[in-house]
């Protein structure tokens, strides 16, 4: 992971001083690293774990996914990040739109070294995550199923990419094809987990102890599983929760009474199940993994998954 920061630092050192600073701004604002961890975890599947590729297509993921955050937060007007003001809320849109444009690029530069392979991968999961991000913009059709439409979304806005990290991890340590295709599995369902659990905690979390600001969500008008959950509801709170969520909410009293009511409810419980099941599934393909420490790891990562939301 050291050498993957050193990586990414050096990267973004390369060329005009004011676009260092801003993407400087969320690197070294902290963040989980999720998906390059998980990069150089799948990479102790193969037998070149130490390969300096998996270093290079560890530290691209991470700048992709920052990439995404940058214009995530102009979409979602969002003020904070990473426990830091968001850049959009720092400079302004056009800043952070720019400063997401450079680092998929530099993303790209590095993946370049990997071959050919590797940037089509990545180009092919670069526009399944914006088709998610269109997709939820867009919001279901009248017809369609709510959550199958949510399911949709997320395992194409944050499922491909964690996909791709530990498809990535296989790829360049010289695994099998199918240790590699069951990395890349389990990838995209740790991935939709993942976001089920950010949307549990967007509502749940009573501070802003995840770094960003609760109700996020309800302010833009996206209907998270949790909210879906909760609007099925057939008590007085799910009532009035229908009465508040027919437009974004933009008034911070009925932000919070939104948040009570679905805080209360049971719709954060049924979204914890259908997380479960999520880890369910996902623990069934880290079972076609040949057993090893960093296949443990893995094993971990899916507890705190569930672990997180609370
Ligand atoms: C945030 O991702 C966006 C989602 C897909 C939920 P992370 O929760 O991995 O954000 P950082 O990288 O830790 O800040
Ligand atoms: C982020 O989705 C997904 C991507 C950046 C592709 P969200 O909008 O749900 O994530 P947060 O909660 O702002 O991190
Ligand atoms: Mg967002
Ligand atoms: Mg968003």
């Amino acid at each position: 992971m050291t050498a993957v920061e050193d990586l990414m630092h050096r990267e973004v050192h390369a060329g005009y001083d004011f676009v260092t600073e801003t993407s400087l701004h969320l690197i070294d604002a902290g963040g989980k690293r999720f998906r390059p961890l998980f990069t150089l975890l799948a990479a102790h599947v193969g037998p070149r774990a130490a390969s300096p590729d998996v270093i290079t297509a560890a530290a691209a993921v991470e700048m992709v996914h920052l990439a995404t955050l940058y214009h995530d937060d102009v979409m979602d007007s969002a003020t904070m990040r990473r426990g830091a003001q968001s850049a959009n809320q720092r400079w302004d849109n056009s800043v952070a739109i720019l400063t997401g444009d450079f680092l998929f690029a530099h993303a790209s530069r590095l993946l370049a070294d990997l071959g050919p392979d590797a940037v089509r991968i990545i180009a092919e999961t670069f526009a399944e995550l914006v088709t998610g991000q269109m997709r939820e913009t867009r919001g279901p059709k009248p017809d369609d199923d709510p959550i199958a439409h949510y399911l949709a979304v997320i395992a194409e806005k944050t499922g491909s990419l964690i996909a791709t990290s530990g498809r990535f991890g296989g790829m360049f340590s010289g695994a099998t094809a199918e240790q590699i295709d069951s990395l890349q599995r389990f990838g995209a369902i740790i991935g939709t987990a993942f976001q089920i659990s950010d949307d549990i905690i967007d509502i749940a979390s009573p501070s802003d102890s995840s770094g960003k600001t609760p109700g996020t969500d309800l302010r833009e008008g996206v209907h998270t599983l949790p909210i879906l959950y909760g609007l099925r509801g057939t008590d007085a709170g799910a009532e009035r929760l229908r009465e508040l969520l027919v437009q974004p909410l933009t008034d911070d009293a009925e932000v919070e009474e939104a948040l009570t009511i679905l805080r209360t409810g049971t719709g954060i419980e049924q979204a914890r199940e259908t997380l479960a099941d999520e880890a369910t599934a996902a623990r069934a393909e880290l079972g076609k993994l040949p057993a090893c420490p960093a296949v443990d790891a893995m094993s971990a990562l899916t507890t705190y998954m569930v672990d997180r939301t609370g």
